[in-house]
Formats: C-alpha cells, sequence, structure tokens
C-alpha cells in the first residue's frame, strides 16, 4: 500500500514581470532570456508572503481532494527558505488550515516535492496515515541578486500541493544526492554572533550555469531511464512527463535523448521560470485541471536542483478526470 493523488492545487503571485521589463534592470533582453532558457516571464511576490500561496495552494488540493483540514495525519512542505526558521511553513499552514496533525518541512531544493513523495511512501507503508497533505512553495525573489543578470532572470515565485490517499499510485521512485556548494549554493543570513570570525557573505543564488546543466542533462535522462525501468513499463508507455522547470534546453536534451516522444513533455516555463521545488506540483495541478490526465494514465516526475540532489518517479494516474 501506497498512496493515490487524491487532490492537486497551486498558486502564484499576482505580480507577472515579463523579460523586457527585467531589461530595464539588467543588461539582458527578452531574446536571450527566451532562447538560452524558455522563460518569458515569472510571478514574483510583492504584498502576499509565501505562506499567503502556500495556504491558498493547500486549500484548492484539499478542495480537489474533498478532504477536510481535521482529516489530514500529516503535512510536509518541501522548501528552501521558509520566512521562518522556525516556525516551520507546515506548521503555520497547519494553524492557518484549521489541522491538528503533525508537520515538518523539507529541504531539497529544486527536488523537494519528489524528497516529499518518498517521505509520504514511507509514512503510508508504516500506516501511520491515511490522508496527507504535500506543498511545496518558493519564494526565489527574496533569495536572487537583483543586479545579477546571469541568475535574477532564471526564476520566480510560487507553490504547488498536492493530497494524498491511501493508494497504489506509486509505481518507482528514486532520489539521489552528491554535496556541492561550489556549483549551487545560496548562503544563509550570518546573524550577529560577536565572537564570529568568519566573513559575511551575500545571502543570494550563486551558481555556475554551466557545471548545473551538464549535471541537469545528465541526471534528468540517467533517473527518467532509471524510474521508467524500475516500473516495469516501456519508455513508450508514459503518457505525460513532468520534467523540473529550470530550462527549456535540459528538456530538449531528455526528449532528444530517450524515446518518448516530444508532445508528451509537459512545459509551463515560459510562464513561471524556474521555481525550484514548486515547478513541478504546479504543472501538475495546471495540466490536471485541464484534464489532461485520464485514469490509467503513467506519469513520469523527474526533478535536480541544489544540493546536489534529484528525484524522479512514475505514477499510475488513478483520479477520475
Ligand atoms: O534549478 C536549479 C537547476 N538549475 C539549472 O538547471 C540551470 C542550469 N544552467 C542553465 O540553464 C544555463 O547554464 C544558464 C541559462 C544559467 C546560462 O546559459 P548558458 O548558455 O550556459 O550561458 P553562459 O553562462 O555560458 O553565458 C553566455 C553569455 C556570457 O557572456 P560572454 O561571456 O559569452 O560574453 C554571459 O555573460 O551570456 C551572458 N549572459 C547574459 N546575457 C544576457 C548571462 N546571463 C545573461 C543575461 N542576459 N541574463
Amino acid at each position: 500500500m501506497s498512496f493515490s493523488i487524491a487532490g492537486t492545487g497551486s498558486a502564484y503571485p499576482a505580480r507577472r514581470v515579463t523579460n523586457d521589463e527585467l531589461a530595464t534592470i539588467v543588461d539582458t533582453s527578452d531574446e536571450w532570456i527566451r532562447t538560452r532558457t524558455g522563460v518569458k516571464e515569472r510571478r514574483v511576490l510583492t504584498t502576499e508572503t509565501l505562506e499567503d500561496i502556500a495556504f491558498e495552494a493547500a486549500r484548492r488540493a484539499l478542495e480537489d481532494a474533498k478532504v477536510a483540514p481535521e482529516e489530514l495525519d500529516l503535512i510536509v512542505c518541501a522548501t528552501i527558505r521558509n520566512d521562518y526558521i522556525t516556525p516551520s511553513l507546515s506548521c503555520m499552514l497547519q494553524k492557518r488550515l484549521g489541522a491538528t496533525c503533525i508537520a515538518f518541512d523539507i529541504n531539497a531544493a529544486c527536488s523537494g516535492f519528489l524528497y516529499a513523495l518518498d517521505v509520504a511512501d514511507g509514512y503510508f507503508a508504516r500506516k501511520r496515515v491515511k490522508k496527507m497533505l504535500i506543498v511545496a512553495a518558493e519564494a526565489m525573489s527574496k533569495m536572487l541578486d537583483w543586479t545579477e543578470r546571469a541568475t535574477c532572470v532564471l526564476f520566480g515565485d510560487g507553490a504547488g500541493a498536492a493530497v494524498l490517499c491511501e493508494g497504489d499510485d506509486l509505481l518507482s521512485l528514486r532520489l539521489s544526492a552528491s554535496g556541492n556548494a561550489e556549483s549551487l549554493r545560496i548562503p544563509n543570513l550570518e546573524g550577529k554572533s560577536p565572537f564570529s570570525k568568519l566573513p559575511a557573505r551575500e545571502p543570494f543564488v550563486y551558481m555556475n550555469g554551466q557545471d548545473v546543466y551538464k549535471f541537469a542533462v545528465n541526471a534528468l535522462c540517467r533517473d527518467l531511464e532509471a524510474v521508467i525501468a524500475d516500473a516495469g513499463v516501456r519508455q513508450e508507455d508514459i503518457a505525460y512527463v513532468l520534467p523540473h522547470q529550470a530550462n527549456i534546453r535540459i528538456i530538449e536534451a531528455a526528449i532528444n535523448k530517450l524515446k518518448i516522444s516530444a508532445g508528451k513533455y509537459l512545459i509551463n516555463i515560459e510562464r513561471f521560470g524556474n521555481i525550484s521545488a514548486a515547478s513541478i506540483p504546479i504543472l501538475l495541478d495546471e495540466c490536471r485541471r485541464k484534464n489532461l490526465f485520464h485514469k490509467g494514465d503513467l506519469l513520469a516526475l523527474s526533478a535536480f536542483g541544489g544540493g546536489f540532489t534529484t528525484g524522479a518517479c512514475v505514477l499510475r494516474w488513478s483520479k477520475e478526470s
């Protein structure tokens, strides 16, 4: 016994920032951003908080699943940067939703939703939960140096959620981690200890784009091949691939390497940029609400990012459209 996806939800800030608008604050162009990444615009928090969009995504997922907050046995949030170090985002959501269950956050950067699904699998397997909520929510705009064109054009803010019930949707799942702060990192605030002898670091995204690009292409192709084989199905049997939305060229590399036709790769990077852990659940929710998925469809999810971490899985969609 594992889990089934009973409902999905997503939410993002109202403020839309186009590439042309970014070109007024850093030395870039719509043409460079579109051709190098596939991004046309992204959403950015202004008056909303991370908790606001996480709550809205959660509320929509619960409504979709027809599950009341009091029925939840566990809330797990995947986020790189909650507004508080403590309490966790999941504790704040528990309070705001009116739930009473246990709640904790995980940080696996862009792979956070897949890591949360693996946590879920364990809780369901141990029969510790019957209903659970996963929310992946990211405020990337608060971690960007908005004078640094190499990074500020890539990311956006948003939240995606899924309510899980007992079931058998999960056919295979793999995670990986290989520690690397050289190529991708976001330093934390240093605090004000009078005893610290360490230099303060800028609390912004640093990325060696080309290193991460090579890692990402390799991870996406390797993990999709592996989880599809683990699930005992053929690549041609996959109905849809939901890849992490970091760069359209990374997805195109997988299209060229694997035996899954291009039209099966779901893409929304043009409207959101890279929203770290929230990218895949937002994509999942958008496609589900368009009734793209039919009962029995095989979905392959694959994420990669900071850590380095990766996560991928194959799900058999069981919800009626
Ligand atoms: O979610 C975490 C996972 N993250 C990823 O998977 C990201 C992986 N990396 C990438 O997607 C790509 O490496 C980037 C999109 C970040 C960069 O694309 P690239 O083709 O690797 O560009 P580059 O870093 O090699 O830079 C090429 C040129 C440079 O100029 P010179 O040295 O050739 O004169 C950069 O200074 O493009 C310049 N450049 C820009 N130009 C205009 C860098 N950023 C910009 C910009 N606008 N925003």
